[in-house]
């Protein structure tokens, strides 16, 4: 997922290589991942750019296409990778991903469990999160998805740090060999419920679990089940809120985009309209800010609960 140095350590610092993948930036919600092929070009609305210009650059780096257009090449991290992966099912975002990665206290080293895969949205920030000595061992019931999420782990690099393994993992549990052995179980389930006393064989003691659902009523019966053999049980849900930055000119009045200034600026001020916009007025534009109209709302719950040690 982050670039190896030649000893097989993670590392931002390395150049880019024939066959990296790099995330493709042009602006903050328009990027891609493109593995970097000599001879191969990337042709977009900026013009056509050379892999080959690209080989022996720094990640991060601005390059141009022929009529000096340009991209950024970016390392492809989990943060990235989330962005840009191809949703084969519902996933995670970086919102619970980072939450919930702090909440089970996955360190370097921890063995975790995961079930479903899904798109391995969630998988590839596990896996870095264990690096370079843990390991993650994620389930799906569904065959083609846990290939197609083999075949991404493989083309981020993660491969090495995950095992897929294709199991019904609600109806016949983790595999007895991992009994345990977790540091941490994440289910992403529809019905968590039922592989949640397997979830508890597999954890050490004071080993924790984290399940996702996006209904009340699922959380509702997790606990229930979870109240067995679990303590310290939470719920949360994450809600992330982000801004929409806007330059306008500073004679405009009220905006129909929501984007309004009350009157025009003479000198530089700021201040906060009642719709909670923070307004930084200098000369002839202005910037405003204004929580996007657009922001995701209710992902799901993520419920954690500790395994009693008894
Ligand atoms: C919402 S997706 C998980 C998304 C994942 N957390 C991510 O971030 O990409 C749920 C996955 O659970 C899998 N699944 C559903 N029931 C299952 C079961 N009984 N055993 C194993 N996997 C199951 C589905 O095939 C699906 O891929």
């Amino acid at each position: 997922m982050i670039p190896a140095d030649p000893s097989g350590r993670l590392s931002l610092l390395r150049r880019i290589q024939e066959g990296d993948l790099v995330i493709v930036y042009e602006r903050h919600d328009h990027m891609k991942a493109v593995k970097v092929i000599n001879g191969s070009v990337l042709q977009n609305r900026f013009g056509v750019f050379k892999h080959s210009d690209w080989i022996g650059k720094k990640f991060g780096s601005k390059v141009f296409s022929h009529k000096k257009g340009f991209v950024y090449l970016l390392a492809p991290t989990p943060e990235l990778w989330t962005l840009v992966l191809s949703h084969r099912t519902q996933i995670l975002y970086i919102a619970d991903i980072s939450f919930l990665v702090m909440y089970l206290e996955i360190v370097p080293g921890c063995v975790v469990l995961e079930s479903g895969t899904g798109s391995g949205s969630l998988t590839t920030s596990l896996a870095r999160a264990v690096a370079p000595m843990g390991h993650v061992h994620t389930f799906d019931f569904h065959e083609q998805r846990a290939a197609s999420a083999r075949e991404d782990f493989e083309k981020t690099g993660v491969n090495k740090l995950v095992t897929v393994g294709v199991r019904d993992i609600q109806g016949e549990g983790f595999p007895d060999e991992l009994i345990g052995q977790a540091d941490a179980v994440f289910l992403d389930l529809p019905q968590p419920w039922l592989a949640i006393p397997s979830a508890g064989k597999m954890l050490k003691a004071d080993g924790i679990l984290c399940s996702f659902s996006p209904c009340i009523e699922q959380v509702q019966r997790s606990c229930e089940t979870l109240e067995l053999k679990f303590t310290d049980i939470r719920t949360f849900e994450i809600l992330l809120r982000t801004y929409e930055i806007k330059e306008v000119r500073a004679e405009v009045g009220e905006g129909d985009d929501g984007f309004s200034l009350r009157s025009p600026p003479r000198k530089k001020r700021q201040h906060s309209t009642e719709k909670g916009s923070a307004v930084e007025a200098s000369g002839a534009t202005t910037v405003m800010a204004k929580p996007c109209s657009e922001t995701r709302g209710h992902t799901g719950y993520l419920t954690f609960a500790r395994l009693k040690c008894l």
